[in-house]
């Protein structure tokens, strides 16, 4: 049997021109006959390596995305601007994977049954690629799609089947040693969940400590990301240039299509680390253990590795399920909970450096609607603020609750990486700015945290520059933002704002030793006369709405901040 019946010059001119609905026959011809599966894989990979290799990638690619997984079919009518996106964005990925990946993928498309449906298919393609699967999830936890498309890009990933328990079982068991009798370690033999770089599984050990038998979970790196790990950071990178060099063709806000690309290979790089996970969750866990009703998993030490995470079982659903669950007032309990877990308790913690979580979108937040507990799992993704940036980012949310121009300017400024002095032009600028902003502000709720964030996003727009934690912090906020419009948030009444001086008040009273505030006396000295005028301008704004409501003018139409953020990833 010959590895080179395809690597012909012919051919490569022949599979140019061929219509895809063609490909299938002429490469199972191909194909040497009466071979293994194998054989057969090694010979496309010799063709992919052939000189007719790049030929038989664009043909391939164009069968892929015009006939067994159609861009019509996997992307609705309503998102039709996305179409030319995924289209080229997959056929980028056909043209670069490594022979020894796509071999297979090739073989497998052909000789899956003709009726497979496109989602399979399409399952079955981004099988063992992470930075696909996880470029799949991200646009899945987009709370701006519409719920079909995202129930079934849901569905895509809970459909990643990459590795079989046993698989599991036997890294555990080979990482662990004998680690395994010593803490009499049992693995449950089916996997409690799968997502594009680790798997979970279940197990029980004995805890020397106490001598008792307990529960936890095993997430294990899978087995065949350390080899294709590179190359998919190096697709990625390739297509968040690809897209930024061509960011007008398709329609989109500028650097929409280049930063989702750039968030998946950041998410990637850090769901590989396993030891700086580990090293955050130790962290979290003591920046949490004094917060009734929040919990994050306790690392397991003695069972941990490079390559698996032993942490403590969790009880809970995830979080937007369980709440569909309570009634109303109770949700409202909820989603206060998660302002103050994941933005008060990081924004006021008393380290010199606090981390927070980087990733909360609502897969990542178990809620228990028995005890009211809230568990913060995968830290992967975590960022730091200095004492000196979260105090300040807190009185932003405070000044923007109360519309106070003065407060929120200086408090911007403070924030920003260049030195601005308020008197110089640019310092001019954004006093203007953040007055017309705080004015355009809907009258009929509190501004809230998130406005705060659209307010620095807006500046950043303009060249003004803010560190990179923040940015990602402002992502964490309009994350958390879709989850509690999803649960029935706090929107009439309780922004970020108010929990968090909420959260101030009563840890500062009840707990004055263990919270120490990155708030000083002076801070509490300009929050109380913002407060004393707040009544005063608030209703200023209101005749002012009134008025524009009797008597419009042509060019005041107040446009809401969050209309704007319609097609954000
Ligand atoms: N400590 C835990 N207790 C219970 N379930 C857990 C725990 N950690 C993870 N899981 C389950 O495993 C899933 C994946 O874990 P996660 O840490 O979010 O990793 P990733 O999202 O990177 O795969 C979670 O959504 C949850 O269902
Ligand atoms: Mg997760």
């Amino acid at each position: 049997m010959s590895a080179t019946v395809v690597s012909s010059s012919t051919i490569e001119d022949g599979l140019r021109q061929m219509a895809p609905e063609h490909l299938r026959a002429a490469l199972a011809n191909f194909l040497p006959k009466g071979a293994t599966a194998a054989e057969q894989t090694r010979a496309i990979e010799a063709g992919l390596r052939s000189p007719a290799g790049q030929a038989m990638r664009d043909t391939m690619a164009r069968w892929i995305v015009d006939e067994i997984v159609p861009v019509e079919r996997l992307v609705p009518q309503a998102y039709l601007k996305w179409r030319p996106p995924v289209r080229d964005a997959m056929m980028f990925v056909v043209a670069r994977l490594s022979p020894a990946r796509l071999a297979p993928k090739l073989l497998e498309q052909l000789e899956l049954p003709l009726d497979t449906s496109a989602e399979v298919r399409l399952l079955r393609l981004i099988a063992k690629v992470p930075g696909l699967q996880k470029l799949g999830q991200v646009i899945a936890r987009n709370q701006h799609l519409r719920p079909a498309l995202r129930n079934a890009l849901e569905r895509l990933e809970n459909g990643i089947r990459d590795v079989r328990p046993e698989d599991v079982v036997a890294i555990i068991r080979r990482e662990l040693g004998p680690r395994v009798e010593k803490y009499d370690v049992k693995v449950a033999p089916a996997i409690l969940s799968e997502a594009s770089v680790s798997a979970v599984v279940r197990f029980t050990w004995r805890n020397p400590e106490n001598g008792k038998r307990e529960r936890g979970v095993f997430k294990v790196l899978k087995p065949h990301i350390p080899e294709y790990f590179a190359e998919d950071m190096d697709y990625l990178q390739g297509l968040a240039q690809y897209f930024s060099d061509r960011q007008h063709n398709y329609g989109f806000p500028a650097k929409l299509l280049p930063d989702t690309f750039k968030k998946v290979r950041r998410l990637l790089r850090h769901e590989v680390n396993f030891a700086r996970e580990q090293k955050t969750l130790v962290e979290a866990w003591g920046l949490y253990k004094s917060m009734r009703g929040v919990r994050i998993p306790r690392l397991i030490q003695p069972l941990c590795t490079p390559r698996i995470t032993a942490l403590t079982e969790e009880r809970g659903l995830k979080v937007t399920n369980a709440a569909a669950r309570l009634p109303v007032a109770r949700r409202r309990k909820v989603a206060e909970q998660l302002i103050e877990a994941l933005i008060a308790v990081p924004l006021l913690a008393a380290q010199e450096d606090a981390i927070f979580h980087g990733d909360p979108h609502a897969g990542n937040l178990l809620y228990d609607n028995r005890t009211g507990e809230l568990t913060i799992i995968d830290w992967a993704l975590r960022e730091r603020l200095s004492r000196d940036q979260r105090r300040h980012l807190a009185l932003l949310f405070l000044m923007v609750t109360l519309r106070d121009p003065v407060g929120t300017c200086n408090e911007v400024l403070a924030l920003s990486q260049q030195h601005i002095r308020s008197a110089s032009p640019r310092g001019r600028m954004v006093a203007e700015f953040v007055t017309h902003f705080l004015g355009e502000l809907p009258v009929v709720r509190l501004p809230s945290g998130v406005d705060a964030m659209l307010l620095l996003e807006r500046l950043a727009m303009k060249g003004v520059k803010f560190p990179g934690p923040l940015i990602m912090l402002s992502k964490v906020m309009f994350t958390l933002d879709g989850i509690l419009g999803d649960i029935g948030g706090p929107d009439n009444g309780l922004g970020f704002g108010v929990t968090i001086a909420r959260h101030v008040a009563q840890h500062w009273i009840t707990n004055r030793k263990e919270f120490r505030s990155p708030l000083k006396t002076r801070d509490w000295v300009t929050l109380q006369c913002s407060a004393l005028l707040y009544t005063g301008r608030l209703w200023l704004q209101c005749e002012q709405a009134i008025l524009d409501r009797l008597l419009p003018a042509a060019s005041t139409a107040a446009v809401s901040p969050a209309s704007n953020h319609g097609s954000r990833i």
